[in-house]
């Protein structure tokens, strides 16, 4: 082994950095769980006032300020020894509706890690691991990682990018959010339509169940309605619109998807399809965002797909050319296949 010094030192770095980022995010998630960020971000605090801000233990609250100082996450001031957020750290890190939520990401990212000796024992025997088997940080996590892009984008630019689509809904059309997880883009659209009908599904019946307290929290009862029933068996069409929010790569017969939803709309009807931004090529995607979706979809994306029947496995970095490959890996177990045909024959339409 010819070992380059310099090589190695560089290499190291990244593994210093990545080390600290691992252990970072039990922190991340610990100072949003105890309102740490959000006590930091309305006044500088030195650790004692933070903790007794906070109802928390100052000798932890001191430590954990130190790393998140190491790290970047908050400000230092040796004058004083008072601890700050800037404003561009209190954006990302305090506001769960805005335009980036850091927090939710490290929740979704931790939950997914909960997994890891199911993972690695799927990694020998090819089966899968459904999103419905993950921890319920996953679902959480998820939820609270995506809405702040769609809340930022999905009215404002999404929408109106699609024909005709905004004048549709003004006037009453019909909307099926398919793959819907807690809900948070149904319920954006039908408080931003208030004429329009929505229907979300979700084959994760614990997740339906939460988009429909969210619906009820939002005040929207009685217009929109949720179902538990696959990508491949929701009901209620025609509809003039249907959304997919990162779901279709999950999804094991994404092309049974896609046949059904189509089979759901009108002639002048419309699929916005959303799915996570990559290129075609594995080159493309060697960056620090390919990294976060490439690691991510090992432990929840490729699973979920090879858990249901279908034979694809397009993965969180899939690129608009990959709908063109059938990415098979294994046949699907028949157990699984069984269990996910049994777990979509779920309850028909419920009123929220
Ligand atoms: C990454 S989450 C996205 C959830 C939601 N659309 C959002 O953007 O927050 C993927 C969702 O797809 C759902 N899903 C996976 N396979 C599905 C299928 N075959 N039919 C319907 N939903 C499916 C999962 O239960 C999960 O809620």
């Amino acid at each position: 082994m010819a070992v380059d010094q310099d090589r190695l030192m560089d290499f190291l770095g990244r593994f210093v950095g990545d080390l600290g980022a691992t252990m970072a995010a039990g922190n991340v998630v610990v100072g949003d769980r105890l309102g740490l960020y959000r006590a930091l971000a309305d006044k500088p605090a030195q650790p004692d006032e933070l903790a007794e801000r906070t109802g928390t233990n100052p000798r932890y609250v001191e430590e954990w300020l130190r790393g998140q100082a190491a790290g970047g996450y908050v400000q230092y001031d040796p004058a004083d020894g008072t601890y700050s957020l800037s404003d561009e750290q209190a954006f990302a890190l305090t506001n769960p509706d805005g335009a980036v939520y850091a927090p939710g990401a490290f929740q979704l990212a931790l939950g997914a890690l909960r997994a890891e000796p199911r993972i690695a024992d799927a990694f020998r025997t090819g089966s899968g691991v459904g999103w419905h088997e993950h921890d319920t940080e996953v679902f959480v996590g998820c939820e609270r990682f995506f809405r702040p892009g769609y809340t930022a984008h999905l009215v404002a630019e999404w929408l109106p990018a699609l024909d005709g689509v905004v004048a549709k809904l003004g006037d009453g059309g019909r909307v099926a959010d398919v793959g819907c997880g807690h809900g948070a883009s149904t319920v954006l659209m039908a408080d931003a339509f208030p004429n329009a009908t929505f229907v979300g599904s979700d084959y994760h019946g614990e997740s339906v169940r939460q988009a429909r307290q969210r619906a009820g929290a939002a005040g929207l009862d009685g217009r929109v309605t949720f179902e538990v029933a696959s990508a491949q068996t929701f009901t209620g069409g025609p509809y003039d619109l249907v959304t997919t929010f990162d779901c279709i790569h999950d999804m094991g017969d994404p092309l049974g998807a896609a046949r059904h939803i189509r089979g759901s709309l009108p002639a002048d009807g419309t699929w916005m399809l959303v799915e996570p931004y990559a290129g075609d090529s594995i080159d493309d995607n060697l960056n620090p965002v390919g990294r976060v979706y490439y690691s991510f979809s090992t432990f929840l994306c490729v699973p979920s797909a090879l858990s249901q029947p279908g034979g694809y496995s397009l993965g969180a970095q899939a690129g608009e050319a990959a709908g063109g490959h059938r990415r098979r890996l294994h046949p699907v177990p028949p157990g699984r296949r069984d269990a996910f045909q049994h777990r979509v024959r779920g309850p028909p339409v419920t009123t929220v």
